[in-house]
């Protein structure tokens, strides 16, 4: 096909003036007027003749691009070793101490994700935990999940678990605070540690029950464990409550956000807007101060919103799914850092207390605290969060 000819007119040496273009292409066959001609010598453009070289785009791979962009960001970044296959782990056993609605939702979706050979259910309430396990495995013929499942009362059965998620206890009633069920839930938490500390020693235990922080800290002592080995879960549900705020006040699916929340599961909890974007940009591309600010309210909120609403009981459904993003992360089938309640031993200047800060996970449990850089509110936030829980426990 021969290419069609062109007229290049006044108007075509103006635009390339326009676009700082030293000279204009000419093909062969296309027509150069005299009024370009005459303006193309005025303005100082050459009229050359076509076609002309052109550069090779430079051929690269993705991961080549990607690593140049940000060593380009920061020269100190290393870049990672080449990608391999993720295999999770599939867990020996996973026991979940509370078979009310948080525990019996994620042991049900960790029977959907297959997620171990065997998944033990307990509750001191008779036949609760045997009906959701006896519940769960008649899904099975759906599911075709292969988890052997049981229940039972006895605390005995956590037995040789790689994983307990402990959500025991009571949760909160339309305007209570979490921190009003410190001494209530202590108990049974203590009850709890004793039990994985004889049944499980080797486990990696992951505390919902609230005050969540605070009982993170009394497991962390009852069981006399390390502290890589007792973990709470929060801030995957915090952080996820402000990526729904953040993508509704965006009008944008929450899967194009990132947020991170961290500080204590309650009322000095601390969303990071820094650490969070929309469509990999900063949030102020996106919301206004105000917006940010009243996001970062939803996220503090959001589960006393299901508390009134309800009226008996808190969220399920939402600290469910965290729960399991916890568990995700220990058995490899999530990589990166994730918020989790830990005793910090110095990270970000905190010492000596429990607090919900980024994580990298294994199977053994907590691997590092990820020490990512905040502002200066946010590092105040964190350090007032620290407090307020030192301040509960001491009372
Ligand atoms: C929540 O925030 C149960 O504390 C939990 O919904």
């Amino acid at each position: 096909m021969k290419p069609s000819r062109r007229v290049i007119g006044a108007e075509h040496i103006r635009d390339a003036r326009r676009r700082q273009r030293k000279h204009v292409e000419v093909m062969p066959g296309d027509i150069v007027t005299p009024e370009a001609r005459d303006q193309a010598e005025r303005l100082g453009i050459a009229l050359r003749d076509g076609p002309l070289p052109r550069p090779q785009p430079e051929v690269t791979d993705g991961a080549t691009s990607l690593r140049r962009a940000l060593w380009r960001r920061s020269p100190r970044w290393i870049a990672p070793s080449a990608r391999r296959a993720r295999q999770p782990r599939r867990f020996g056993r996973i026991a979940f101490v509370g078979a009310g609605g948080v525990g019996s939702h994620a042991a049900h979706l960790c029977a959907m994700a297959d997620m171990a050979e065997e998944i033990v259910l307990i509750d001191i309430t008779p036949g609760l935990a045997e009906a959701f396990a006896l519940d769960i495995a008649h899904a099975s013929g759906i599911t075709r999940s292969r988890c052997r499942i049981r229940g039972g009362q006895s605390l005995a059965m956590v037995e040789g678990a790689d994983v307990v998620l402990v959500t025991a206890g009571r949760p909160r009633a339309p305007g209570m605070t979490r921190a009003d069920l410190i001494e209530v839930n202590r108990r049974v938490i203590h009850a709890t540690a004793a039990a994985i500390a004889d049944h499980a020693p080797q486990a990696v235990v992951v505390v919902v029950t609230n005050p969540l922080d605070e009982m993170t800290y009394e497991m962390l002592q009852a069981t006399g464990f390390p502290r890589n080995r007792v973990l709470g879960m929060a801030g995957t549900l915090d952080s996820s409550r402000f990526r729904h705020a953040l993508a509704r006040a965006a009008v944008v699916d929450p899967g194009d956000v990132e947020a991170l929340t961290l500080g204590s599961h309650g009322e000095e909890m601390a969303p990071i807007p820094s650490a969070s974007t929309i469509k990999g940009r900063p949030l102020s591309a996106f919301l206004s101060p105000d917006q940010i600010a009243a996001c970062v309210r939803d996220a503090i909120t959001g589960g006393g919103h299901v508390v009134a609403l309800k009226r008996t009981g808190s969220a399920v459904i939402a600290p469910a799914h965290a729960s399991v993003e916890v568990m995700d992360h220990l058995r490899g089938a999530r990589s990166g850092a994730v918020p989790v309640s830990v005793m910090l031993m110095g990270e970000f200047g905190l010492d000596g207390v429990v607090l919900g800060v980024p994580g990298y996970l294994g199977e053994g449990g907590l691997i590092e605290v990820a020490e990512i850089s905040l502002t200066d509110a946010e590092r105040a936030s964190l350090h007032a969060a620290a407090e307020a829980i030192r301040t509960r426990l001491a009372s």
